[in-house]
């Protein structure tokens, strides 16, 4: 398998995870807050926003000509049909969006998502072109007992599906205990572990040609994202609380560029 190459560090890309927050007229101001530090500068990263489905019409109004892409926070792993509640990865492409994040721990943990669900649903994703951020990580005991590459390796393997290319997804690096706690890894952790993921596709998951991006993502926020990006195998960023707030999110896509 080819070399990462060095682009991806050129081009970071920033993922947005709303997740269960915002009502219509806020989220609204914060993506126009956003939207003005864009446009009015040269960013050098790929942005992602990924908000709640009822902000997905919205949004999609707004989106067009500011470069920032947008994306679901899961979808079905079936297309269409009598699944209350749920959402497809075929709405999601209706509203524009190019992205979809599965498998995130919050999804994993609280509803039992386990990785062979996450992988059909990135194969129902990936048929709708939509990108698929796929999130492994582990808990702090699978860390403090040395499990931490076991739970990693047998979650990239099995959420992954046949038909992933370097193009159409994207791995979410995020230790479960690091995420909303304000703690983060250290950078020597961070690249291990990006090292690992690199080192577990390209000898393990042979459908990819080149490289996928490797993302982190846990306790992101305008002062360490410049750190972060800096480790070596770090391609981007999955950011929850920080990218709620216009000028944090606005340090860490400058951090990017
Ligand atoms: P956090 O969340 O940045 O608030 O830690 C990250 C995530 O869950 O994707």
């Amino acid at each position: 398998m080819a070399r990462k190459e060095r682009i991806t560090k050129d081009y970071p890309i920033i993922v947005a995870n709303w997740k269960m927050n915002g009502l219509l007229r806020e989220s609204m101001q914060l993506f126009k807050d956003i939207r003005t530090s864009i446009l009015d500068s040269l960013i050098g990263c790929e942005v992602v926003i990924c908000p709640p489905y009822t902000l997905l019409r919205d949004l999609a109004e707004k989106i067009p000509g500011t470069g920032v892409k947008m994306g679901g926070q899961n979808c079905h792993h079936l297309s269409d049909g009598a699944h209350t509640g749920e959402i497809s990865a075929k709405m999601l492409k209706d509203m524009t969006c190019d992205f979809v994040i599965l498998g995130h721990s919050e999804r994993r943990t609280t509803i039992n998502e386990g990785s062979e669900l996450v992988k059909k649903k990135a194969e129902t994703a990936h048929a709708q072109s939509l990108t698929t951020v796929i999130c492994v990580g582990e808990t702090l005991y699978e860390r403090d007992n040395d499990l931490a590459k076991v739970v990693i390796r047998e979650q990239v393997l099995h959420s992954i599906p046949k038909d992933a290319t370097d193009q159409n997804t994207v791995i979410a690096y995020e230790p479960i205990w690091a995420i909303g706690t304000g703690t983060t890894p250290t950078m020597e952790q961070i690249g291990e572990m990006h090292k690992y993921i690199e080192h577990v596709v390209s000898e393990e998951l042979k459908q990819f040609k080149n490289p996928p991006r490797v993302i982190y993502g846990g306790s992101i926020s305008g002062d360490n994202a410049k750190s972060i990006l800096s480790v070596d195998g770090v391609d981007g960023l999955l950011v929850g609380k920080a990218s709620l707030d216009a000028k944090e999110f606005w340090k860490i896509i400058q951090a990017a560029g």
